[in-house]
């Protein structure tokens, strides 16, 4: 289905249109602190579905239900004590808490893709937040790129991936944090981290003690992030470079970057990985040009928020 897509700046008049189509089981692209997400109304089986068609998913792969506040996300999941020390560390922000779903819960089933969890996050950016009171209803929102590319932290990047695929683009500017949120499973008996993302494991652990890391497979993944390509632009990426050839592209990391490269963008010059993951997927983009042979990745450290930079390049290096 192809419609005309509109791209409008956040402001409060554009809000509360997209608040109606939301409520009108239209789907809205919006910004967040970690990137920009893909919305429906989660209580609706026909807009997510729609959202499953507009990227294109796998529909095995279940979304993340978007809420204004705790109070509103304890209507869907089961708290634990576990999660209400977690939502209270860190929401609104970005992490997203799989919990029980409730028997009662007014989601469509579709959402959790037939799983009895559900994943639940109350993002922290103001245009988000304001979406989610006018739509006054839980919202089901995928990063807003086709099923398998570099995840979008700008309007004009959602624009060049889903173009007639979504009635209105909120324009709020860059993303923050330029990396998904990360997802802890509170489901089962232990807590399990199924994806490193703007909430780093050491704060996790910080409040909950160790945490075990997912053991999803790419044969039987317990989320996305666990299939082997993902995050890919179109060029081949070669990771722990520390040369790079004349026809290459060069992501560099840090202040001495190796010379040569046939184009060159640092993800942070000063080694600043928040810096490094707000730029990531932009540069990744910008990089993905015709001519080039590849994207050559500096090293970047594999702690703090380097583990989520991280895991994103591999997927962005994994056979495709
Ligand atoms: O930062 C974010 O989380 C962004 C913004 C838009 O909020 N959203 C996002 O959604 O990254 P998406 O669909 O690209 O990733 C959702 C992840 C997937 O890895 C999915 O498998 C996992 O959440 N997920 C959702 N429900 C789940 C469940 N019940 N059990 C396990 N994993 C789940
Ligand atoms: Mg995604």
């Amino acid at each position: 289905v192809s419609e005309d897509t509109r791209i409008l700046p956040a402001d409060p008049a554009a809000i509360a249109e997209a608040g109606a189509l939301l409520a009108g089981g239209r789907l809205v692209a919006f910004p967040t602190e970690t990137v920009y997400g893909l919305g429906g109304d989660a209580g609706d089986d026909r807009a997510v579905a729609a959202i499953f068609a507009a990227k294109g998913r796998p529909q095995f792969n279940p979304l993340i239900v978007h809420l204004p506040d705790v109070a509103a996300a304890a209507a869907h999941g089961v708290f634990t004590p576990e999660a209400e020390r977690l939502a209270a560390a860190f929401w609104p922000g970005p992490l997203t808490l799989v919990l029980p779903r409730r028997p009662e819960a007014r989601l469509s089933l579709l959402v959790s893709a037939g799983l009895d969890s559900v994943a639940l996050r109350v993002p922290a950016h103001p245009v988000a937040r304001a979406l989610l009171r006018a739509a006054g209803r839980p919202v089901a929102a995928p990063s807003a790129n086709p099923s398998g590319g570099v995840s979008p932290t700008r309007a004009d990047h959602v624009a060049a991936g889903l173009s007639g695929r979504v009635a209105l683009v909120l324009d709020g500017g860059p993303c923050a944090v330029g990396l998904e949120s990360t997802i802890v499973d509170l489901s089962g008996p232990r807590p399990v981290l199924l994806r490193p993302g703007g909430v780093t494991r050491e704060q996790i652990e910080a409040v909950l003690g160790p945490v075990e890391a997912s053991q999803g497979s790419a044969e039987r993944p317990n989320a996305p992030g666990q299939l082997t390509s993902h995050y890919a632009p179109g060029l081949p990426v070669r990771l722990g470079a520390l040369s790079v050839a004349a026809d290459e592209a060069l992501l560099a990391f840090g202040p001495t970057p190796p010379p040569g490269a046939g184009a060159v963008l640092n993800l942070s010059p000063a080694g600043d990985l928040a810096e490094a993951a707000a730029n990531l997927f932009a540069m990744l983009r910008a990089l993905d040009r015709p001519g080039l042979r590849g994207i050559a990745v500096m090293p970047v450290p594999e702690a703090g928020l380097g583990l989520a930079i991280n895991d994103r390049l591999r997927r962005a290096a994994a056979p495709r």
